[in-house]
């Protein structure tokens, strides 16, 4: 019997997680595995975590991937996104604090794959250029561009996994007068170092994770004062000193904005942080999804196959509280149905469960339903699977305490310890106020997170 063929595009978390299932099978003893070729754009693992100082275009001419920026700590607990079959305790050896910086993030991702030969699979500076569907042959033919030979390449394929990610193409809005704004303006994507701002009045526009986190780091780096302009509903937290919410801006005239309320402020760089385009460029519309940054994007079969054509799937393209894990029981769930160890229903059926899962969606209230609503799709499809169980629903209860932390304290929140559902640890505390530890290096962070640790062992 010929192997399958799959085609994994981008080798971010979503793509990385698709690999580790495969490898997972193969440890396992599973025979027959399909033949695996993953192309990336950039030239390392990591999507996301990938740190990238350039904006603009990469060295090939292509947009660059990273929206991440110099000084970012994860924003939620990282006992939410533990990979259940690797711990923070045994990638570090040691418990750390609940909020890691991102480079000690990226370690941890990459921890899971060292002794994973993934590499080989890996087709490195190959940005997908078009992948279309031929109805008789049932093949997808993809095509690439091999900037390393400086060629193009197309080969056919039985399953495309689009794995490329939802946060990198900015969403951009117009105001009246921008053109003749005589400050800076960017978006979060192109926002890489808050010292640039240091000393600076700044208005961001946006009110969700991009605006309150690139908000509060450009306070701790020392920005004279930071502005927040939202459209449909502030953020609302107890802003120390410096930074203020507003109303919608409506337009600009030299160095001021103007708002709904009537008042105006003189500002030296807007940066937009107002979200991102589901752009997929290499498809054509009958395979494209479309959709906007929610929790239960329309046309995809457990939130992943393509609906009609399953052999086309999707990974990580929803809005996102869990990350990590969910990106694995996607992951793990997919394989099995490649591998024939679970069989899909009929369209009839899929289009059901779909519907049904869409119309939970449609009644979540407020963020604890949709943090349940999320637990309970990840525990549907890890269910179905070997994925090691990992306890969802309790680190759904961490993401709630979560939120009601940050409403505590916006500035302090990092400094919260949580317990691992994985080896029942409960973190060490911060060692310092988030607000003071300048330097986020990995390195810096272990000395200072586990020295205090021995100290007082
Ligand atoms: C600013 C920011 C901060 C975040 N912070 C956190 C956090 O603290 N904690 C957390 O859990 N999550 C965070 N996230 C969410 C983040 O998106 C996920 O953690 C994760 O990176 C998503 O993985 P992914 O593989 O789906 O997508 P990505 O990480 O975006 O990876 C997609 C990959 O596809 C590649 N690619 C794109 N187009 C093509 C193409 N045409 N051909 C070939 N390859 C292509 C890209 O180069 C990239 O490597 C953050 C996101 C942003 C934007
Ligand atoms: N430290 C971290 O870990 C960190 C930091 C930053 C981002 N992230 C991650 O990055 C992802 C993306 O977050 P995001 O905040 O960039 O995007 P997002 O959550 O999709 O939010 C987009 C925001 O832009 C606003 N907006 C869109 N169009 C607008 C317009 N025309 N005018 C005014 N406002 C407009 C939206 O307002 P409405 O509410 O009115 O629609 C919303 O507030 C999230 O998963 C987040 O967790 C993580």
């Amino acid at each position: 019997m010929s192997h399958k063929k799959i085609a994994i595009l981008g080798a971010g978390p979503s793509g990385l997680a698709q690999l580790r299932a495969f490898e997972a099978a193969r440890k396992a003893g599973v025979e027959n595995l399909p033949e695996i070729v993953c192309y990336e754009k950039q030239n390392a693992i990591g999507g996301m975590w990938n740190y990238n100082w350039r904006t603009g275009l990469d060295k090939n001419g292509e947009p660059v991937h990273g929206s991440m920026y110099r000084y970012l700590w994860s924003n939620g607990p990282k006992e939410c996104l533990e990979f259940a079959d690797y711990s923070f305790e045994e990638h570090f050896g040691a418990p750390i604090p609940s909020y890691p910086p991102r480079e000690v993030l990226r370690d941890y991702i990459m921890g899971r794959l060292e002794k994973q030969d993934i590499n080989k699979y890996i087709r490195f500076e190959c940005p997908v250029r078009w992948v279309t569907f031929d109805d008789e042959t049932k093949k997808f033919t993809v095509t690439v561009m091999d900037h390393k030979k400086g060629e193009q390449e197309t080969n056919e394929f039985d399953h495309v996994i689009v794995a490329t990610g939802h946060f990198s193409t900015p969403n951009m809005p117009y105001f009246d007068g921008l053109e003749h704004y005589t400050g800076r303006v960017l978006h979060a994507h192109d926002f890489r170092d808050a010292l640039e701002f240091e000393g600076q009045d700044i208005l961001l526009i946006g009110s969700s994770y991009s605006a309150e986190d690139i908000g509060t780091q450009c306070y701790k780096y020392g920005t004279k004062s930071v502005t927040i302009s939202y459209r449909t509903q502030p953020l609302g937290y107890e802003w120390p000193d410096g930074i203020s919410e507003k109303p919608l801006v409506t337009h600009f005239e030299e160095d001021t904005a103007f708002f709904s309320d009537g008042t105006s402020q003189k500002f030296d760089a807007v940066i937009m942080c107002t979200g991102y385009l589901f752009h997929f460029p290499f498809l054509p519309d009958e395979l494209r999804l479309q959709t906007h940054n929610c929790l239960y994007p329309a046309n995809l079969y457990k939130g992943i196959f393509w609906q009609p054509n399953p052999q086309l799937i999707y990974l990580g393209m929803q809005d996102q509280y869990f990350t990590f894990n969910m990106f694995d029981a996607q992951a793990w769930y997919a394989r099995d149905v490649i591998l024939g160890k679970i069989e899909l229903p009929s369209l009839e059926e899929r289009q059901k469960d779909e519907q049904q899962w869409l119309e939970r969606h449609e009644n979540l209230t407020d963020a604890d339903s949709e943090i349940d609503f999320q637990a309970s799709y990840i525990r549907d499809l890890y269910d179905a699977t070997d994925y090691p169980e990992f306890e969802v629903e309790k680190q759904g209860e961490i993401f709630k305490q979560w939120k009601r932390d940050k409403k505590k304290g916006i500035m302090t929140f990092r400094e919260k310890s949580y317990r691992s559902t994985l080896t029942g640890t409960l973190a060490p505390e911060l060692p310092k106020p988030w607000l003071n530890i300048m330097d986020d290096s990995l390195e810096h962070f272990l000395n200072i997170t586990l020295e205090k640790k021995s100290r007082s062992a």
